[in-house]
């Protein structure tokens, strides 16, 4: 079955968040500032538990839902999350996971031998002193380096994404192209987004993509790539050398509103029709209530129909005060 918003959007994919808690503070995400000590997290008792999880993903793939990402904050913070992925393995979905890529050396196996086929890695720079500065917790890239080595090792199709933040790290762009392009890595570089209400956000701070490909095509040769689908949001080139591709998300520059068909549920079991919303809609209850499989997707369904956002084309410099939910709780 398929539904369609009111902007005739087919529901297409789901990116579940499954924690709100994060090992890095990404000064474009958490900044220590805000999420320091004392911040406050969700109470473990208000997190959808695998199960539940499970059945609001079932119930969008009654609805068209194809593809499903797992997202956080951290996902791979949350404890045994390879059972989540056994669970929605099962069903007939694209399963994917995003994550900073701290711990994957150590759970990458576990993942892949749970079912998951994909990965996406954030990695913002290969020099050690400036991806430290991003993460703010010091960590270092060696690290994830590995995990993504132990990714590849495990079976796992790796993509690497890069936010860019005017200022920070625009000189890492050729060298995380050259490393990736030697690994045979997808990468997709991302502009930085007025996500949440935390990061102090400012449209000189974005690096329009048409630059990082200007920039890119100056040391290799690139020519696009046709979109693989309605609604793929990386702008896709390939190196005419044959060394694979490379990808931008020009969210800002270039909104996507139009194609946009994804649903997002938090760890506590809000719904979000956009990555930009100041308001989820709870399935919680209806999970907790009883509310049987009928009723589950009869909800989603509404929800979705009703749907008019397309916050991205409507951006101007007063939109990015107005109030809206963390990428960290939501998961980007
Ligand atoms: C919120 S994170 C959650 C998953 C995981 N912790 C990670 O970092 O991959 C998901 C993605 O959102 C991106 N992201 C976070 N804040 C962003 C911002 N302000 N603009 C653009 N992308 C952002 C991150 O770089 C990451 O690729
Ligand atoms: S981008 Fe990911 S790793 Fe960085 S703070 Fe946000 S949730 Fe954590």
């Amino acid at each position: 079955m398929q539904v369609l918003d009111t902007r005739a959007r087919p529901l297409r994919d789901l990116r579940i968040s499954v924690t709100d808690r994060c090992n890095f503070r990404c000064v474009y995400c958490m900044p220590k500032e805000v999420f320091g000590r004392n911040y406050e997290f969700l109470p473990r008792a208000d997190l959808l538990s695998f199960e539940e999880i499970e059945r609001v993903v079932r119930a969008a793939a009654r609805l068209g839902v194809r593809k499903a990402r797992i997202t956080g904050g951290e996902p791979l913070v949350r404890r045994d999350l390879e059972r989540l992925v056994a669970l929605l393995a099962r069903l007939p979905l694209d399963l994917t996971l995003t994550t900073n890529g701290a711990l994957l050396a150590d759970k990458a196996r576990a993942l892949a031998a749970a079912g998951l086929h994909r990965i996406t890695v954030s990695l913002d720079a290969l020099d050690d002193a400036t991806f430290r500065a991003f993460n703010d917790v010091d960590f270092p890239v060696a690290r994830v380096l590995e995990g993504i080595e132990a990714a590849r090792a495990a079976g796992l199709l790796v993509k690497v994404n890069c936010v860019v933040k005017r200022g920070t790290n625009e000189g890492e762009i050729l060298p995380l192209a050259r490393h990736f392009r030697a690994t045979g890595d997808t990468l997709r570089f991302i502009e930085y987004m007025d996500v949440g209400t935390t990061n102090g956000w400012r449209l000189d701070d974005v690096v329009p993509a048409a630059e990082i490909v200007a920039l890119l095509q100056r040391e290799f040769p690139l020519e696009p790539v046709e979109p693989g689908y309605r609604g793929e949001v990386a702008r896709r080139y390939r190196y005419r050398d044959g060394a694979g591709e490379i990808g931008v998300i020009a969210s800002v520059t270039q909104p996507f509103c139009g194609d946009c068909t994804r649903l997002r549920l938090s760890a506590d079991g809000k719904l979000y029709t956009c990555l930009f919303a100041a308001r989820g809609h709870d399935v919680r209850a209806l999970l907790r209530d009883g509310g049987d499989d009928d009723e589950l997707t009869a909800f989603l369904a509404r929800l979705w129909r009703v749907r008019s956002d397309r916050y991205s084309e409507l951006r101007t410099a007063t939109t990015a005060a107005e109030p809206k939910v963390e990428m960290s709780y939501i998961g980007g």
